[in-house]
């Protein structure tokens, strides 16, 4: 009896399977229909990735391409969708965003998802030398949830304008207006998502990124036919005020012996980082470029780990690099050099071909990061504190984490930022914990969670892989991390 069940089950899947896409939406409304109907959209969505060189064998199928945000002005962002490792069709869908990152001294935008993220943080696919392109990381995020990473805004990474002129116009509010575009449009791809529990994560520059899409969602929400299921947000050491930012990185720098205390003086007079002017005084400026110059020396990113002597034009002189070739990079099992196999790979015509980026003939010239977006970025918000506010009152889930070692979006920024919320405190300042040890402290405010990680420096999960997986799976389930030891 269950084996003519099953069988019929199969001919009529089958059947459903010749059938076109509209009668296949017709028959969403049983759930089991919908599971078969997600994983036929998936194959027609025309972006699944096969053949991606150097990519270990893995079970579940992972998504790529582009999504045309204008269609007048030849606007286009790219996409890396991992669907989760096991039961996609039961778990969340996170969208991961980077900001700004490594080489820039100042905040702001202009890093990849891809480069950053995807490939050296959470996803799946690892880079790694040349040798072997990719290992496969497991501490994924995508053991927990259905993971979208997205290269945004154009002139990040793949994606692209064909109109010159959109890249003088870049911003905050554009970037925001472009995600959401692409949202509405990635949904239409892959309508099984639509109405799935959603949140949006990020670390650095979007600290802004995140809230303001958030923001954004909440509003399109209004009208129920936009609906998009947003839960809550997760930033990891995230720009969030200008002012509180800059403060907590000077105060950094000289409470982990960075900076000499005269310098630190010097600022503590000078400085008035609430002002619009704060750099037309010059006993603050020279001061805080001494604090810049201070951690050119190493890497600002993570304060207590190697920089890498590498290839790459930016970092070291000719004579550096010969000795470099040939010692360890890996020191305690962080490799520094990650920005340049990155680099390395996306650039080759088979993993560009394997990506649907271009045909394997005309390339993408793929960097991590994009300084003349940086440069030329004309609005940028001094603060998202009152989009937490809005947030919060809207009850959606907001996890604050920050990497402990990190100079550059230092803990005490964060916890400037946070503090000037103003907030009630719910549970008190405590440690939490990870296979019985501490992975860091925790502050539980009303409406946010606050959470540190000990040891780890600004794209936290490169550091504490396996303690950033367990955090994201507190996060997804609401609860907080253990409080326990054993
Ligand atoms: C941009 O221009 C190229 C070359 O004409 C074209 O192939 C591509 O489809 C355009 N992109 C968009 C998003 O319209
Ligand atoms: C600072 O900028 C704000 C907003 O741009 C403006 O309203 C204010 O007048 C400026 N203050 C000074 C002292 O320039
Ligand atoms: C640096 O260059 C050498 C020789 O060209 C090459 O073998 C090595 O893989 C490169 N290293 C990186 C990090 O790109
Ligand atoms: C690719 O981009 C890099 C960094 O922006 C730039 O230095 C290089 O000249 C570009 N190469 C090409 C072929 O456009």
């Amino acid at each position: 009896m269950d084996f003519v069940v099953k069988l019929m089950f199969t001919l009529i899947l089958a059947l459903i399977a010749s059938l076109s896409m509209e009668v296949v939406v017709g028959a969403r409304s049983d759930w089991q229909w919908s599971n078969k109907y997600n994983k036929l959209n998936l194959l027609e969505s025309g972006d699944l990735v096969i053949n991606l060189p150097g990519q270990p064998k893995v079970d579940f199928q992972h998504h790529a391409g582009y999504v045309t945000v204008d269609e007048k002005n030849g606007r286009a962002l790219f996409y890396w969708f991992y669907e989760a490792s096991t039961l996609p069709d039961e778990k969340p869908l996170v969208l991961w965003l980077n900001g700004g990152d490594k080489k820039l001294f100042v905040p702001g935008p202009g890093c990849s998802s891809v480069g950053y993220g995807a490939t050296q943080e959470i996803g799946p696919f690892i880079v790694d030398t040349d040798g072997h392109p990719l290992k496969l990381n497991p501490y994924a995020w995508n053991t927990e949830a259905n993971m979208l990473f997205l290269e945004s805004p154009v002139g990040v990474g793949f994606s692209y304008s064909n109109t010159t002129t959109d890249y003088d116009n870049l911003g905050d509010d554009f970037t925001a207006n472009d995600a959401y575009t692409f949202l509405y449009k990635w949904f239409l791809k892959f309508p099984s998502y639509r109405s799935r529990i959603f949140y949006v994560a990020g670390e650095s520059y979007a600290g802004k990124y995140v809230p303001e899409l958030a923001e954004l969602i909440l509003d399109k929400n209004k009208d129920p036919t936009l609906l998009i299921n947003l839960k809550g947000i997760l930033l990891g050491n995230p720009e969030t005020c200008d002012a509180e930012d800059w403060k907590g990185l000077v105060d950094y720098a000289w409470s982990h012996a960075v900076v000499s205390d005269e310098t630190h003086e010097t600022i503590r007079m000078s400085c008035d980082f609430n002002s619009n002017n704060t750099w037309s005084n010059n006993d603050c400026s020279q001061a805080v470029d001494e604090v810049l110059r201070q951690y050119k020396e190493i890497d600002i990113y993570s304060l207590y780990t190697s920089v890498c002597i590498g290839n790459s034009t930016s970092s070291g002189g000719s004579e550096q690099d010969i000795i470099a070739s040939n010692m360890p990079r890996i020191m305690g099992g962080y490799d520094p050099c990650l920005d340049e196999y990155a680099t390395t790979y996306y650039n080759r015509p088979d993993v560009q071909k394997a990506l649907h980026v271009s045909n394997g003939d005309h390339l993408k010239n793929w960097s991590i990061c994009n300084m003349k977006i940086f440069d030329d970025w004309s609005d940028s918000k001094e603060s998202v504190l009152p989009i937490y506010k809005k947030l919060i009152a809207a009850g959606l889930r907001i996890w604050v984490y920050s990497g402990d070692t990190d100079g550059r979006v230092p803990v005490l920024s964060t916890r400037y930022s946070l503090s000037s919320l103003g907030l009630p405190i719910t549970r008190a300042w405590r440690p939490w914990y990870h296979k019985k040890q501490v992975g860091g402290w925790l502050q539980e405010y009303e409406g946010l969670t606050f959470a540190t990680f000990r040891g780890a420096g600004h794209a936290v999960p490169i550091f504490k892989p396996s303690e950033s997986l367990a955090f994201f799976s507190s996060f997804l389930r609401g609860e907080s991390p253990p409080f326990k030891r054993y």
